[in-house]
């Protein structure tokens, strides 16, 4: 599928997302722990996508967060990795600060990204081959800044045990924040909000944004600079090129 068709199914999830908030009719329930939610929408959202890129694509494998399909062993090929609603606590909480985000991988390879923050109608979509789009207009790879003038997105929990000097690396950035959702989070980088983010993450998590930082020339690995894996979850960290390079050499480091 190419961006536009993508583009308008995420666009549809959205009005289905937006739908369920006005109903109010949410089921919500928790998965390991009390604050790791899921609710019967982000597993509707999944099945709606799925669906749809089967009928559009059906040689592609699927990884998605919900419903089973949070394994795949083969990545060969072209490759979906979904995540239905990301930051579903925001979206139980707040109703807003989650995003509908689908990376596309061909032999591993990055193709194309999306994460639609759907409160915002926010869409950054592309890949190395076109660019990086915001709602339909081309931007430009924002500045390479460095850790001091800029703000760093955080894990609440890293930031409070200081995990691998993720509170240090906040101290030596202009602020910190934490909106609890790695699509704003990274969407916030892609557009030089932020200098980097740290966090503790899934595939689903990282896939899409990974496509566009690979795009505008910016990094993430594992905390300790070597490349995820892609499977399961493993800390993470983001940056601008100077950034990212500059809290590696702290976050590589025991506390
Ligand atoms: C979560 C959010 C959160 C991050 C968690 C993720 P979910 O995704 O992105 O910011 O700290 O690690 O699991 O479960 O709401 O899709
Ligand atoms: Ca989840
Ligand atoms: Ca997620
Ligand atoms: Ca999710």
């Amino acid at each position: 599928m190419d961006r536009e068709e993508i583009e308008v199914l995420l666009r549809q999830a959205g009005e289905k997302i937006k739908v369920a908030l006005d109903n109010t009719n949410i089921q919500v329930d928790t998965k390991t722990n009390r604050k790791d939610l899921v609710t019967n929408i982000d597993k509707e959202i999944q099945r709606f996508l799925i669906e749809a890129i089967v009928k559009q694509d059906p040689h592609a494998k699927i990884m998605a967060e919900e419903n089973g399909r949070d394994q795949l062993n083969d990545f060969s090929g072209r490759v979906y990795i979904i995540d239905p609603i990301d930051g579903t606590l925001n979206f139980v909480l707040e109703q807003e600060n989650f995003c509908v985000m689908i990376g596309i991988y061909e032999d591993q390879q990055p193709v194309l990204g999306f994460i639609y923050d759907v409160m915002k109608d926010q869409m950054l979509s592309g890949g190395p081959k076109i660019g990086v789009y915001c709602n339909g207009s081309r931007l430009d790879a924002p500045a390479d800044l460095r850790i001091e003038d800029g703000l760093l997105g955080l894990n609440s929990g890293m930031y409070a045990a200081n995990f691998h000097h993720a509170r240090d690396l906040g101290q030596k950035a202009m602020g910190v924040r934490m909106l609890g959702c790695a699509g704003v989070e990274l969407s916030a980088l892609l557009l030089g909000q932020r200098i980097g983010y740290i966090s503790n993450l899934s595939p689903w998590d990282y896939a899409a944004g990974g496509v566009l930082l690979e795009t505008f020339g910016m990094k993430m690995s594992r905390l300790d600079g070597t490349p995820l894996s892609f499977s399961g979850r493993e800390y993470f960290i983001a940056g601008t090129k100077k950034a990212y390079t500059e809290m590696i050499a702290l976050t590589k480091q025991e506390n």
